[in-house]
């Protein structure tokens, strides 16, 4: 007989047909009277019941018996309605065989709840526990929405090279990419000759897509690109991955307003979307990880994000300087601790923050009038801050000239990125959506490194 899936079955009326489903045993209960397996297989948050009866048990009690927690089993038997609160269906089981034993004695996830701590040491197993299975419905339902987004506007999506030679964000914190002998070059004491490394020069992994998606921006107009980037920065915190995915759109002759109004589409798009089709996971999220995040979610979609300068922001935050470790000055960074202030007490909900003092901003970002602040937007959410950075970007070749030469950085590594400006420029603007901070919004976890299948940080590249 066909398998059908949990949640192919739940759409099903209880009319006695004959069925099978095969998954994972959550948990076995046995009474007298019957037994109870709780099958789990993934396609959903919630379980089908199997019901064996007395003369059912017995006549499997065999498998019945080899089937606990973990092991992968086959039911067959017949839908009918559920007797039980909180459920409509259930199996009333006639035959059960196991495909996979899980022994009790070494299997790691018994019935119990376990930390995420402990999960993430088992990072091959957690995705069977309820909370990964969600977190990974839901990823993938967002992934989606990205493209779906995008598409629906007109925007091409680009693939940008993961492997690159040049810095797009212009300050370090890159993995390199090399084929040379580091014990060799080491033991022999000599400089590393990169004409004889792969790419006849050093090459690193990229840190955003940003640069060459710009390039297809000058020629298609309104593009976008998902990705994996990668940033060496000795970050140890809830909030950093050393591999994270990022969205990145860049549309051409659009200013600061023009993406900053399209940045606040996206992010109520992808909550509306998870609110309507993950509504199972979310309520599990609101219930077990995060109270509140459902009032939370539907407050975002239905209200503007507030917008104000970075220099009213910190005048904001000067009027409370002792809520702060760091205390808050013009010209400062932007503090985790600040931004969750201004989201959580100033604005209660999204802020978007424009016009940085230029020092703390990218070479590429537009200057404005002042001379002293760019064109930047920042949008900052409640409990941890930053999840979109973007800009409008300078599309003058002699301001972006002196920009890069200020910052030190080299121009002949620019050169093409600079033949945008000397050929056909246009205003543009775009940003970046880090996709494991888009997760840690909607499904109220806490740590990015449950938020992804195989977090890589400091010290940390397991599995
Ligand atoms: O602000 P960032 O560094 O901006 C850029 O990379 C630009 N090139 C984007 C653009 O304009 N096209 O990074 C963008 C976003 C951040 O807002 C944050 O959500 C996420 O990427 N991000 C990280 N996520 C996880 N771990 C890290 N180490 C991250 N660093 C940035
Ligand atoms: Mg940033």
């Amino acid at each position: 007989m066909k398998r059908l899936t949990v949640k192919e079955i739940f759409a099903l009326e209880p009319d006695g047909r004959s069925i099978t489903v095969k998954g994972w045993i959550r948990t076995k209960r046995e009474t007298k009277a019957a037994v109870f397996l709780e099958l789990n297989d993934g396609s959903r948050m919630g379980n089908l019941q199997c019901v064996f009866g007395e003369a059912e048990a017995a006549a499997n009690s065999g498998e019945i018996a080899r089937a606990g927690t973990g092991a992968s089993v086959s039911v067959t038997g017949s839908l009918v309605a559920s007797p039980a609160a909180g459920q409509k269906l259930e199996l009333r089981a006639e035959s059960v065989s196991v495909i996979g034993e899980a022994p009790a004695e070494t299997y790691p996830l018994q019935k119990k709840a376990h930390s995420l701590e402990f999960l993430r040491e088992i990072a091959h197993l957690r995705p069977r526990t309820n909370t990964f299975g969600a977190v990974a419905r839901v990823r993938n339902r967002m992934a989606f929405a990205v493209h779906q987004f995008f598409q629906g506007r007109g925007f091409q999506y680009i693939h940008t090279p993961l492997i690159t030679a040049s810095d797009a964000e212009g300050a370090g914190a890159m993995f390199q990419v090399t084929t040379l002998d580091l014990a060799r070059i080491a033991s022999s004491g000599q400089e590393p000759d990169y004409s004889k490394d792969f790419f006849g020069k050093p090459a690193y992994l990229t840190v955003s897509g940003q640069l060459n998606v710009e390039t297809y921006c000058e020629a298609l107009g309104s593009v976008y690109t998902f990705g994996p980037t990668f940033r060496a920065e000795n970050s140890n915190t809830s909030r950093h991955l050393s591999e994270f995915w990022m969205i990145e759109p860049e549309v051409a002759f659009a200013d600061i307003g023009d993406n900053m109004d399209l940045a606040e589409d996206f992010l109520k798009h992808l909550v509306t979307v998870a609110l309507e089709d993950c509504a199972e996971d979310l309520e599990f999220f609101d219930k077990r990880i995060q109270p509140g995040l459902l009032e939370s979610l539907r407050k975002v979609i239905s209200s503007p994000f507030t917008r104000m300068s970075y220099t009213d922001a910190v005048k904001e935050l000067e009027k409370s300087p002792g809520s702060f470790e760091f205390k808050p000055y013009w010209g400062c960074d932007l503090q985790s601790e600040h931004e969750k202030f201004l989201t959580e007490k100033v604005a209660g909900g999204p802020v978007i923050v424009t016009d940085y003092p230029k020092e703390i901003k990218s070479f590429y970002m537009k200057v404005n009038e002042d001379g002293k602040t760019v064109r930047a937007m920042d949008v900052l959410v409640p409990r941890f801050g930053e999840i979109i950075g973007g800009s409008e970007r300078e599309e003058g070749l002699e301001v972006l000239l002196g920009r890069i030469r200020d910052l030190g950085l080299r121009e002949q590594d620019y050169w093409w990125y600079l033949d945008l400006r000397r050929y056909g420029t246009t205003p543009h603007s775009g940003f970046g959506l880090g996709f494991e901070r888009l997760m840690l919004y909607v499904t109220g976890m806490t740590n990015i490194r449950d938020v992804i299948p195989f977090p890589r940080a400091p010290k940390l590249a397991d599995f």
